[in-house]
């Protein structure tokens, strides 16, 4: 009864906050948000920092990860006060393979409860390391489970309901790279031609701490915290040289709420190679790529000798009304790490014109739709309620998930321990960009997206898989739901009762 209560007063209080400042904004309000051409970073840059590579680490019986509290080298100025696993801010890069029995044992040395969640992982749901998995400080969590998909960027970060826009902020996040026989067919040297991107935004206090100030949302900040300086690697201004003619660099948006629109300076054709969850079937040429929070992608660029050029996110389209386009950071620019090329480039093979086979949309097997609308900030009108189910499902089905997005804010939905593909965009065929196997899709301002959504076969009807808006401020306010996975039989005689 008192989390229905608190739960009530604080969605009003929400949307009481939100519709002011979407109707009459004040006209201090009208000119700082109408005035010039959106935030960035363009021209404050001068690339002076190596572009930090975290470390691999085989995810194999053995691997730890211990997190902790750090300090690391930002700004220039003082040393910054962060988060990290094994490290002082991010952590390393798990990798395993196919096939694989993968351990990994979690400590906590952190002073406050976390959890930590294998982001686009097909895994029993109690090695999910969500909200259900809590790390107490000094204690050790020990998933372990079988590496069962192909290859992918997956990520890893803490997962604490209420505390998640705060932790990732904090800096713990790392890559979780899955190889399979495929995987040398693209450029595959880590560090090297194979790069990771993890870009993130942060804001920076004057005495060079983390500004944690607008980490929730509330009057005009309805996405949560946006930054206006970017780390990628949890690196600040950096440049990364390449040696190689074609370089693979998997970009993780890390980010708490901001949506970027990437591409280059020069606005040079690359290839999409892979979405989150793996490959693609044949390549993509885009100049642009979209990638909202948790979204994942892998490109392949290709390089001249002695070349410079910057990877730099375009103001990206945000869906809505004007005002929603530049709160949410949609006018933004930002410079995100310039390129190198070394004076002689090594060859590389030309991308592979058939990437991979059989990750064809699974058919429908599930008769209704499931359907989600989007509300400021709850799903179809709830927020999380960790004692409630909401749906249950039958292992490996195939579903259609109708998602709605009616209102001015924006969103996106990452479902766990599944992934799906993209059906429509707003009743249009999808973009080609986003025809591969997802796990996190975009659903702007007003608009629509339908997906097929597979689910994962291992059943335990009580540990629940969340989905919610990955909006990292939005999640925390309970704009996530969960379900169970169970077999076809438990979910007909749910039906029967009426649940
Ligand atoms: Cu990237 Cu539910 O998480
Ligand atoms: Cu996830
Ligand atoms: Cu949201």
């Amino acid at each position: 009864m008192t989390t229905r209560t608190t739960t009530r007063r604080t969605v009003l209080r929400w949307g009481a906050a939100v519709s002011a400042s979407l109707v009459v904004p004040s006209a201090g309000v009208a000119g700082f948000v109408w005035a010039g051409a959106g935030r960035g970073n363009v021209g404050t840059l001068t690339f002076r920092n190596r572009l930090p590579i975290p470390p691999e680490l085989d995810a194999s019986p053995g691997a730890a990860l211990t997190l902790r509290s750090g300090e690391s080298r930002l700004l220039p100025g003082p040393r910054t006060p962060t988060w990290g696993a094994n490290g002082s801010i991010l952590g390393p890069t798990l990798r395993a393979r196919r096939g694989a029995r993968v351990s990994v044992a979690v400590t906590n040395r952190l002073p406050e409860t976390t959890s930590l969640h294998w982001h686009g992982m097909h895994l029993p749901a109690i090695a999910d390391g969500g909200p259900h998995q809590p790390i107490a400080p000094g204690a050790t969590w020990r998933p372990t489970w079988t590496i069962d998909q192909r290859a992918a960027t997956l990520w890893y970060h803490p997962h604490l309901h209420r505390t998640t826009a705060r932790h990732v902020y904090r800096g713990i996040a790392g890559l979780f790279l899955i190889d399979d026989e495929r995987s040398d067919t693209l450029p595959h040297d880590y560090g090297v031609d194979d790069i990771p991107l993890i870009v993130q935004d942060r804001n920076f206090t004057r005495d060079g701490r983390l500004d944690e100030a607008n980490l929730g949302f509330g009057g005009l900040a309805t996405t949560g915290l946006l930054g206006d300086t970017i780390l990628v690697n949890g690196g600040y201004d950096p440049f990364v040289e390449v040696v190689t003619r074609r370089v693979r660099f998997r970009l993780v948006n890390g980010s708490n709420a901001r949506v970027y629109s990437l591409g280059f300076t020069d606005h040079r054709a690359f290839t999409l190679v892979a979405t989150d969850a793996g490959w693609l079937e044949t390549p993509v040429r885009c100049t642009r790529l979209r990638l909202s929070p948790g979204e994942r992608a892998e490109i392949v660029v290709a390089f001249d000798p002695g070349e410079r050029v910057v990877l730099r996110s375009f103001a990206p389209r945000l869906g809505g009304n004007l005002l929603t386009q530049r709160l949410a950071g949609g006018d933004d620019t930002f410079d995100l790490v310039q390129v190198r090329a070394a004076a002689t480039l090594r060859p590389s093979p030309a991308v592979p014109e058939r990437l991979t086979t059989g990750v064809r949309r699974p058919a429908i097997t599930v008769p209704e739709p499931f359907r989600l609308d989007l509300g400021e900030f709850h799903l179809n009108g709830a927020v999380l309620d960790h004692g409630r189910i909401d749906r249950r499902v039958a292992a490996g089905s195939v579903e259609r998930w109708e998602i709605r997005n009616p209102g001015q804010n924006v969103h996106n939905v990452h479902v766990h321990g599944a992934s799906f593909h993209l059906l429509d965009r707003d009743g249009a065929p999808p973009p080609e960009a986003e025809r591969g196997e997802k796990d996190t899709v975009f659903v702007p301002a007003n608009s629509a997206v339908t997906l097929a959504v597979r689910y994962g076969t291992h059943v335990d009807a009580r540990s629940p898989y969340m989905y919610h808006c990955h909006l990292l401020a939005h999640e925390d306010a309970g704009m996530m739901g969960q379900y169970v996975v169970v077999g076809p039989g438990a979910v007909a005689r749910a039906h029967r009762h009426g649940e």
